[in-house]
């Protein structure tokens, strides 16, 4: 399966802020916003990744990101040149995806919980079909939302309905067959001009093709869309690193627990970060320390 980051948009809801950046690059307390999709397509075991942001950001990401390598991925980059809709990304992705499946993330989403990560493992085994999340909040009107029947199957889903039939909201990660592409291409822009997702979904929903799953009590999902949710995550990331000492979206170390780099790698990465916590936590992860690498680093460089 190959992965899709959605990281265009125009962040209106945050401006100034994002006026002169993307808000996927803003800080959600230590990193950048845009590695917590990416820890989650790696969490899932997804290499190929094609990062899709606006032709004044993706500069941006290139830099931070490169050709993913260093992290035992291979990312390539494309353009979306309007926000024209989420669904937009499987066209502009048709030949990157290829023949493949491939998982869609938006930029903005972020998850933590427990059994997520076996979630989105066995979703990228996915053969035939689609497969969403389903949330429970408080207020899911501003979200595409799934209507669940008794038998955990889906019944309707709706656009950021005024009076939502559920409590359920869509989360921004999706799971596709290669059908996705034809589908999407076909899809006509709703009344408020955009190439709906929703409407993806409810083309699975009618062909019997789409699966719910039901995330509970144990799963965080935060978007960061406004000021108020934008620090509500970093205070999230911190009080939860700081209490357990593990990071979250800590991408070099899912990259070295997955075995894409090795400890010398590992090592590389931390090297230029050590005047952070960060850097100190995967050096701590190489079982190393500064002082060992530094010698083995001059050594190798022969110093
Ligand atoms: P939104 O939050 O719907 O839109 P936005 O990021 O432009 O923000 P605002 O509403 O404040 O103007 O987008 C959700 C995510 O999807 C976000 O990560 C941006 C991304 N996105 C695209 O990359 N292209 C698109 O066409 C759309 C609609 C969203």
């Amino acid at each position: 399966m190959k992965g899709i980051i959605l990281a265009g948009g125009s962040g209106t809801r945050l401006y100034p802020l994002t006026k002169a950046v993307s808000k996927q690059i803003l800080p959600i307390y230590d990193k950048p916003m845009i590695y917590y999709p990416l820890s989650i397509l790696m969490l899932a075991g997804i290499k190929e990744i094609l990062l899709i942001s606006t032709p004044r950001d993706i500069g941006g990401f290139k830099e931070l990101f490169g050709d993913g390598r260093h992290l035992g991925l291979m990312i390539e980059y494309a353009i979306q040149e309007k926000p024209n809709g989420l669904a937009e990304a499987f066209i502009i992705g048709e030949e990157f995806i290829g023949d493949s499946s491939v998982a869609l993330i938006l930029g903005d989403n972020i998850f933590y919980g427990t059994n997520f990560i076996d979630f989105i493992e066995n979703a990228t085994s996915l053969k035939i079909g689609g497969i969403i999340f389903g949330c429970y909040v408080n207020d899911p009107s501003a979200y595409g939302v799934v209507e669940i029947g008794d038998n955990g199957e889906a019944i309707s889903i709706e656009e950021k309905p005024k009076r939502p039939k559920s409590k359920f909201a869509i989360p921004g990660l999706y799971f596709f067959d290669n059908k996705v592409i034809e589908i999407a291409k076909k899809v006509q822009p709703s009344s408020r001009g955009e190439v709906e997702i929703t409407s993806i979904l409810n083309e699975y929903l009618q062909r019997g093709k789409l699966k719910v799953e039901v995330l509970g009590r144990g799963l965080a999902w935060l978007d960061t869309g406004t000021n108020e949710s934008l620090l509500n995550a970093s205070n999230f990331v911190e009080v939860i690193q700081k209490r357990q000492g593990m990071y979250i979206a800590c991408i070099e170390e899912i990259a070295y627990r997955k075995g894409y780099i090795s400890k010398q790698e590992l090592m590389e990465l931390a090297y230029p970060l050590m005047k952070t916590d960060y850097g100190k936590y995967l050096m701590e992860l190489a079982d190393s320390t500064v002082e060992e690498y530094s010698l083995a680093y001059s050594s190798m460089n022969g110093g």
